[in-house]
């Protein structure tokens, strides 16, 4: 049987595996068809990664499996090739010392694992926390037409009537135990009601502003980062991406298109009205420099001004992500922040729509979660880069979480050698410290890791 290639408009980068019949591609498409797959699917259409951070370790991204296989319905109805490939995936809350010391190399190895494989276009299917980042970074630095596809947050946890957030009430209840208002069984009792559903964490931690950040950027469809995961409409995004790389293949619409420096300033913007993590910044920071776009963190400071943070969130508001959902998720901010001209509204997105055009007729259907600039929960909500003998390189601050009466105060520093000693010591009766001490780690990263604590890597 002899092999007719390419009905594909153009020859594309998989061909260099798959295509014609010389001895090496009778050697890629022969393995390959041990899978099954018939001989006219070789046909020159564009072959497209689904890259997985599964993992029964990364909890959050657990559910990624299901959503891959909507990936490939997508991927298959618009006349595409998926290959679901998994990836490095380091989990916040299990990965040691910290999943942040593992996102470069995660971001090196799926980059190589996209350059060296037969891939035309990539769906990144993400969740926790350093997974959206090193995948953006690893997708941008190949600059092939790649969607973000997030797993969406977690439902409300509730306990005894009372709203529980991740990450938010797990530090609040610890720390009513020990000051005995709280029992053992009563906090085993929470742990329960903490993580009902798959998921990522339901606040407006690192997660999910990573999963809004991309959506802004434009490299998610539009709506995708509020989604719960076990929402029906999650598994519809999933399969609307799926359909989407395939066109943007044909279109060659690559990151490298969309992560432009208006890109960068929309969703600098963005994160201090969602009151987002202060990771944000060393993950946009990485991101831009992969595609050569110049952003500091000066940009972060200046733009972060004026910005109103008006989405009602845990750890910063009362509300979690289900609510953001119900209320019009990420396209009300996105429609708030362009009326108040603080929106790039020509900015390219992966729809090939402007982000403007995907946002202008939403509705805010619930003005408490996110609310009207007059009604803000900061007026001042971009995050803050400071600068002292303390962090001579810059530091940052989310306004919208920080204690008021902190923001301007004096007090004795309590300093630690790293993260070790200060677990070892910090529940010791002989520790001279009170309430009104600064404490301060010499080495401010995990197990002494240099530099990260430079750009906040503790905040929420
Ligand atoms: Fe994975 Fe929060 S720990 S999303």
């Amino acid at each position: 049987m002899s092999f007719t290639p390419a009905k594909w408009p153009r020859r594309l980068r998989s061909q260099e595996w798959y295509g014609g019949n010389s001895r090496d591609t009778i050697y890629h498409r022969g393995w390959l068809k041990n899978q099954g797959y018939p001989h006219d699917l070789f046909d020159g259409r564009p072959i497209i990664g689904i890259l997985n951070t599964w993992s029964d370790l990364t909890p959050c991204n657990g559910h990624l499996r299901e959503l891959a296989e909507k990936v490939k319905a997508g991927v298959w109805e618009a006349g595409g090739f998926p290959v679901e490939v998994p990836v490095f995936s380091a989990s916040e809350n299990t990965f040691r010392p910290s999943a942040m010391m593992f996102r470069n190399l995660a971001a090196l190895a799926i980059e190589e694992t996209i350059r060296g494989q037969p891939m035309d276009g990539a769906v990144l299917l993400v969740g926790c926390d350093k997974t959206t980042p090193s995948l953006m970074m690893a997708a941008a630095s190949c600059d092939i037409p790649s969607i973000v596809v997030t797993g969406g947050p977690m439902l409300n946890g509730w306990f005894r009537g009372e709203r529980i957030g991740s990450g938010t009430h797990l530090w609040k209840f610890s720390e009513a135990v020990k000051a005995g208002e709280m029992t053992q069984d009563e906090f085993l009792e929470a742990e329960q009601s903490m993580s009902r559903s798959s998921g990522t964490c339901n606040t407006m931690g690192t997660a999910s502003t990573m999963a809004s950040m991309a959506e802004a950027l434009g490299m998610a469809l539009s709506g995708n980062a509020a989604i719960p995961a076990v929402d029906s409409r999650r598994r519809v995004m999933a399969q609307m991406s799926g359909r989407r790389i395939v066109q943007m293949v044909k279109d060659d619409l690559k990151p490298s298109d969309i992560l432009t420096k208006q890109a960068f300033e929309n969703a600098i913007r963005t994160n201090g009205a969602i009151g987002g993590s202060t990771n944000a910044v060393v993950h946009l920071l990485a991101l831009a420099g992969r595609v050569g776009v110049d952003v500091t963190l000066d940009d972060w400071d200046r733009l972060g001004r004026g910005v109103p943070t008006i989405v009602n969130l845990m750890p910063s508001g009362q509300y979690l992500m289900e609510e953001f959902f119900y209320a019009g998720g990420l396209p009300v901010v996105l429609k708030h922040l362009a009326e108040a001209g603080m929106l790039h509204r020509d900015a390219l997105t992966v729809s090939g729509a402007t982000i403007w055009d995907e946002v202008r007729e939403v509705v805010n259907w619930n003005e408490d979660v996110i609310r009207p600039a007059a009604r803000a929960l900061t007026p001042e909500g971009g995050i803050a880069v400071l600068r002292g003998n303390l962090a001579p390189n810059g530091a940052v601050l989310k306004p919208s979480a920080a204690s008021p009466h902190l923001l301007t105060h004096r007090g004795r520093a309590v300093v630690f050698e790293d993260i070790d000693d200060y677990k070892a010591k910090i529940e010791d009766e002989a520790l001279d410290i009170d309430e009104t001490c600064v404490m301060v780690l010499k080495n401010c990263g995990p197990r002494g890791y240099p530099g990260m604590a430079e750009v906040g890597n503790m905040g929420l």
